[in-house]
């Protein structure tokens, strides 16, 4: 069998624009390690919450960053970040971590412990022979893989993407977490040069997802 090259695929995009369930449908389709970066940023504020560590309190950050572990647990073809060995509990999606998950995000400090974290689930997918990577975020066509194979960036009309969080049932002030999260010094949501930028406003997640897929199987015999 020839050699397949292993491919990143990178799909940044606003709250509710349509990420996850895309990704999921890709990794699904491409034999590709999924990963949903939003849920370590959700894991990590959980649990500075938890310690009682205000994002304001950058010594305390800080020492509190320094003693978390990081490591990965497979949940079928999603990475499931653990912090100290546990997994993240159904809370990261609750109301008070959709409150606070951007101002910890926006600290470079937070953004550099996960990092490194990050770039090294390659590793992981290479080890559990994945075809590649699909990792959703804010930043992961501008920062950490810029170099991606697939750039996407996902966008839609908030009142749009309003109706379909509140179809999840979910209570989450999307524009307010997109306001914050795209005005921060530290890799801030914006769509990166050279990615492709797909508007979903009026289109069905198949669209959204057959729009990705050909542009990818396109580049590789599937
Ligand atoms: O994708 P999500 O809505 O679950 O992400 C939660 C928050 O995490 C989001 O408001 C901003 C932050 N985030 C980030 O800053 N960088 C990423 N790569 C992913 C998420």
């Amino acid at each position: 069998m020839a050699h397949q090259p292993f491919i990143i695929i990178a799909i940044d995009g606003g709250a509710a624009s349509g990420k996850s369930s895309s990704s999921k449908i890709l990794a699904d389709r491409f034999n590709l390690l999924h990963v949903d970066t939003g849920s370590f940023y959700r894991h990590i504020t959980y649990e500075l919450l938890r310690l009682g560590v205000a994002h304001a309190d950058l010594p305390a950050i800080n020492a509190a960053l320094a003693k978390l572990q990081f490591t990965t647990r497979l949940n079928g073809r999603s990475a499931q970040m653990l912090i100290g060995g546990q997994p993240a509990g159904v809370e990261i999606r609750g109301q008070n971590v959709n409150e606070h998950v951007s101002h910890y995000a926006a600290l470079p400090e937070v953004r550099h412990a996960l990092l490194g974290y990050q770039r090294g689930l390659v590793d992981v997918a290479q080890a559990h022979a994945f075809r590649g990577l699909v990792m959703e975020g804010r930043d992961i066509g501008s920062v950490i893989f810029p170099h991606a194979e697939f750039r996407f960036f996902l966008h839609a009309d908030p009142a749009e993407r309003a109706k379909r969080r509140a179809r999840e049932g979910g209570q989450d002030s999307i524009a307010e977490r997109d306001r914050i999260d795209s005005s921060r010094k530290a890799s801030p949501l914006t769509c990166p040069v050279g990615a492709i930028d797909i508007d979903s406003t009026l289109l069905t997640l198949d669209q959204v997802v057959e729009k990705m897929a050909g542009l990818i199987a396109g580049q590789l015999s599937v």
